[in-house]
């Protein structure tokens, strides 16, 4: 398959290894999907609990399916691992059928959500109207985003990358301040299909998306980060957190197995 490549896009303002380092820790979160019962995730965290112990320069989240939550929050408990739902709903409560609301959420022990997944997008049909909401009615109840955007195999190929980047941004975070969110950039066609991101398409996606975010919030935006989701795995993981503006990763099939997924929170620092 032909990748048409866009022009590089570098950041216009000027960032330093020191800005990365000082103002944000890397973030790597386990996105689990429609995996794992509760007997399933209390096996696996016990097993990462103990391999994730000595990785304290790293915030690290997994986010179970609903029904795993409670568990996985009483699992973790005095680590320093989060626990994250993968999608929330933006009512307080109601009428709505099948729906968890933030409360629930924290209920359940969690401190952070993800939001806007390429997979909530393609399957259930959520626009950035309703992201939009989700992120407020999180951020209003104190839980912290992950929220995501990326752009589909035809979208890359016919050069429209960065509208794509521009738009999810600017509808997605319209009206919502900064603080407490972390951008996901999961291009679409690099999800669960075993073709990561080349890290030099990784850093020029996020250095986009870095510019977009100091838009919308100057240089507050230094202390967002940005992490990479996209078949992360234990063999890429490090050259891709190598990048300038990679802060961190959101993993899926690699992080269903405890030693996978422990050697992608140890990440070795590659000096260049
Ligand atoms: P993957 O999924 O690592 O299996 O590609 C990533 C994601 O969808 O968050």
């Amino acid at each position: 398959m032909v990748f048409i490549h866009h022009k590089h896009y570098s950041n216009k303002f000027l960032s330093s290894k020191k800005d990365k380092i000082t103002l944000r820790r890397p973030f790597i979160a386990a996105n689990w999907k429609m995996n794992k019962t509760i007997p399933e995730t209390r096996e696996f965290l016990k097993e990462f609990v103990l391999l994730a112990e000595d990785a304290t320069d790293v915030d690290i989240a997994v986010a179970p399916p609903f029904t795993s939550l409670s568990a996985a929050a009483e699992s973790v408990k005095g680590t320093n691992i989060k626990i994250a739902a993968q999608d929330i709903f933006y009512e307080e409560k109601g009428a709505f059928t099948g729906e968890i609301s933030p409360a629930m959420i924290l209920d359940c022990g969690c401190s952070h959500v993800i939001i806007g997944h390429s997979e909530r997008r393609q399957y259930f049909n959520e626009t950035d109207e309703v992201i939009n909401k989700k992120v407020k009615a999180a951020k209003n109840n104190g839980v912290g985003v992950i929220f995501c955007i990326g752009e589909s195999l035809a979208e890359r190929e016919s050069g429209k990358t960065f509208d794509v980047l521009k738009m999810e941004i600017e509808k997605g975070l319209e009206n919502i301040g900064g603080d407490n969110i972390v951008v996901a950039y999961e291009p679409v066609w690099a999800i669960g299909t075993g073709r990561t991101a080349a890290p030099s398409q990784a850093q020029e996606a996020h250095a986009y998306i870095k510019d977009r975010l100091r838009v919308l919030y100057g240089n507050k935006a230094d202390e967002n980060r940005i992490i990479y989701g996209g078949s992360v795995t234990p063999e890429n993981v490090d050259s891709l957190m190598a990048c300038e503006d990679v802060d961190g990763a959101l993993v899926g099939g690699a992080s269903l197995n405890a030693e996978s997924f422990a050697r992608i929170i140890k990440f070795k620092k590659i000096k260049k």
